[in-house]
């Protein structure tokens, strides 16, 4: 196998490492516009001041859009402080509107039901253990208030095995939902193809939950 699975120890210097030797529009999940997630994201429909984070955000555009949308209460989670820090400089002025949470989601500990929408985008599948899973699947469950969304994009059963030299555990809906348990209704469930940026595509489900 010429992935790796990291433990909580090593995780930190891992994506510290990418962020600090890599240039973003090279890394393989770099999307310049991202459409889906915004579309998703309307769709959930909230009010601009509702509470939004945006999980293993790195150094997406994400954030800026939604600002630029209006949304006033935004915050992205990461466990790099160096995309965080570049994220929030790429974002100029816009940047000082988002909350910028440097953080290990597994082990982070939110205030209970702070956030009504949660977005992660290829963050989830590095989770390959039933015990990292399951700390994902509480720091959730914690973080977002009931009748809250989750839009969780993973690698698909048919997408890569592998992403930034770690293995990844692929999904789908069910899987997904197995794995968030019986506080959470899966809603949406989509199929989309990324591109990245040396041209391979690469296979993502994107499933939509609703928080009961
Ligand atoms: C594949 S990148 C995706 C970045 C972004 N969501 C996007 O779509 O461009 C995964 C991100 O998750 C972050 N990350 C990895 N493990 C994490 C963890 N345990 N807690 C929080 N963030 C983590 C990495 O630093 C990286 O920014």
């Amino acid at each position: 196998m010429s992935g790796t699975d990291t433990g909580n120890e090593d995780r930190h210097a891992h994506w510290k490492n990418v962020w600090t030797t890599r240039d973003a529009d090279k890394v393989s999940w770099f999307q310049a516009d991202p459409a889906l997630s915004m579309k998703l994201i309307s769709q959930a429909g909230r009010r601009r001041d509702s509470a939004i984070i945006d999980v293993g955000g790195g150094r997406s555009p994400l954030a800026g859009l939604l600002v630029e949308q209006g949304y006033s209460n935004v915050a992205v989670l990461d466990i790099a402080e160096a995309a965080l820090a570049q994220a929030h400089q790429d974002l100029g002025g816009l940047g000082d509107d988002v909350t910028w949470i440097a953080a290990d989601v597994l082990d982070w500990q939110p205030v209970p039901g702070l956030f009504d929408v949660w977005h992660d985008r290829a963050l989830c599948h590095f989770f390959t253990t039933p015990e990292d899973q399951a700390a994902y699947a509480r720091t959730l469950g914690t973080a977002l208030a009931p009748d809250g969304i989750a839009i969780i994009a993973t690698f698909a059963l048919d997408g890569p095995e592998r992403c930034s030299g770690l293995n990844v555990a692929r999904h789908d809906g069910a899987s997904l939902s197995a794995m968030l348990g019986t506080g959470f209704v899966l809603e949406q469930e989509l199929a989309d193809t990324h591109l990245t940026p040396s041209g391979a595509e690469q296979r993502f489900c994107w499933c939509v939950f609703r928080r009961l």
